[in-house]
């Protein structure tokens, strides 16, 4: 049974995939990603990785998605079929949704700090705290396993409701109702940090190129940190893209997207770091650089806490609107295949998410020293599911390459890309050979003991890979040239 929904207007599929984009991976990890890996350094190798992964792939996994019609793991049944390739490619869909599964559930505990953050600034509790109490704060607010599953609840919730009002009525209006605000908010928030902050310290410090700031540990934060900003290898742009009506263009939509994306990571590490530098703090502080060094920031500037406020809220909304791209596939997954109606299938992924998040919540206190993930791997449950972030997501998006680049047929892709011979030629070699290569590095992130030889071992390994998987369409289907 192929899917009955199709976005009301052409432009819907771009406001769905950037609400998807944009969330937690711009406004929290980009900027404390490049905080940690020298600023310009990092952004260079970002920018370049977006463009040999992060696009090739942005644009196999929709293309996937409105070629099939489909949620991702029926889509790749149907596609599978239709293309005499092995039914092992189905193995794309459940990875996606175990990937969305596990990354809600944490971005859910995560989102919810935000929450937390929104109220301590509106209420006035971090006014003219000094570093300590801030830190200390954060520390307390981790130690709390009722108020971290509380917010959790609230979040995941509040995503549920949307997905499950539907894609018309929940989707679309949410966020044609939330993106606009969130534009106006972040130029609020820019506007004041250009004011109160020292802009020209971020300026230097995330645009200006240090040749000895790049490294390789940088590079691989980087191609991980592109999966994840734009949401790929979980099968939320393959469901939107489902939707997308066949008219739209698609690359032109895809790089719509990319730019978007990384213009809001760009500026909200600009206005971040223009807060942090105003104020005289450290940017390299990790993944508490929102959480403890940005609220320390406003609590010393005017009118601090509500620009503060304003803030969380805006990185609220854009968690949100990333949530709910999380919940659909899954969702879309239950009701067509099992007949559930909408309602029973978002509750069963909402509570699912929730039910594992509590995992994350407890890995910061009651697990936090002798958790039985930690005896057992000698890292919390938070972490774990962190890690495998790293391996399924790539997978996934590995996968998505391989089967976009080898088994589609030449017809099928200029009829869903509608670009020049030339622009598809690049496409398809991206997809085929530089995009799979690349993200086998990502692997080896999480695996640290690996040894560096191994590197282009691994590489060489997934070229060949992507020349068998060739064979695997290649015997009885012929793509035309
Ligand atoms: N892209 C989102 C962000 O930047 C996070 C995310 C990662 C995501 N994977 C996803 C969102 C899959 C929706 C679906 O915060």
């Amino acid at each position: 049974m192929s899917t009955n929904n199709i976005w009301t207007h052409k432009g819907t599929f771009l406001l769905a995939a950037v609400g998807s984009a944009v969330g937690l991976g711009n406004l929290w990890r980009f900027p404390y990603l490049a905080g940690e890996n020298g600023g310009g350094a990092f952004l260079l190798v970002y920018i370049v990785t977006l463009c040999i992964v992060g696009v090739p792939i942005l644009i196999a996994e929709i293309l996937l998605g409105r070629s099939s019609r489909r949620s991702p793991i029926m889509g790749m049944r149907f596609l599978s079929r239709t293309h005499k390739a092995s039914r092992a490619w189905e193995s794309i869909g459940w990875l996606s949704a175990a990937a969305a599964l596990i990354i809600l559930s944490f971005y859910s505990v995560i989102a919810g700090w935000a929450l937390h953050y929104t109220w301590r600034m509106l209420t006035g509790a971090l006014i003219d705290a000094d570093a300590a109490t801030v830190a200390s704060g954060f520390e307390s607010l981790l130690a709390s396993p009722s108020l971290l599953t509380l917010y959790h609840t609230l979040f995941i919730a509040a995503s549920g409701l949307i997905v499950g009002l539907g894609v018309h009525r929940g989707i679309e209006n949410a966020l044609r109702l939330m993106m606009p605000a969130l534009l106006v908010i972040l130029l609020v928030i820019l506007t004041y940090s250009v004011m109160h902050g020292d802009m020209p310290a971020a300026a230097d410090f995330l645009l200006t190129l240090q040749l000895s700031d790049l490294s390789f540990e940088g590079w691989l934060a980087a191609m991980g940190q592109s999966f994840f900003t734009l949401s790929l290898g979980m099968g939320a742009l393959m469901a939107y893209g489902a939707y997308m009506p066949g008219k739209a263009s698609l690359s032109r939509t895809a790089l719509a997207i990319v730019i978007i994306d990384t213009a809001v990571a760009l500026i909200a590490g600009l206005a971040i770091f223009a807060l942090v530098f105003g104020a005289e703090l450290d940017p390299a502080e990790g993944p508490g650089l929102m959480f403890t060094t940005l609220p320390l920031a406003f609590t010393e500037m005017p009118g601090g806490s509500l620009i503060g406020a304003v803030f969380f809220v805006l990185v609220i909304g854009a968690a949100i609107s990333s949530a709910i791209s999380m919940i659909e596939p899954v969702a879309a997954f239950l009701v067509e295949r099992f007949d559930l109606s909408r309602a029973q299938s978002v509750a069963i992924m909402t509570i699912a998410c929730w039910g594992l998040g509590l995992l994350s919540v407890f890995s910061f206190n009651v697990w936090a020293s002798d958790s039985p993930f930690h005896a057992a791997l000698s890292i919390s449950a938070f972490e774990l599911m962190e890690l495998l972030t790293h391996i399924l997501m790539p997978l996934g998006g590995l996968m998505v390459a391989l089967f976009a680049g080898w088994a589609l047929t030449h017809g099928e892709i200029m009829k869903e890309l509608q670009t020049s011979e030339g622009w598809l030629h690049t496409w398809r070699f991206l997809v085929r050979f530089v995009s799979p290569a690349a993200v086998a590095f990502i692997f080896l992130r999480a695996i640290p003991q690996i040894e560096g030889y191994l590197i282009p071992l691994i590489g060489a390994v997934v070229i060949v890979g992507a020349f068998a998987a060739s064979r695997l369409f290649r015997a009885e289907h012929q793509p035309k040239h």
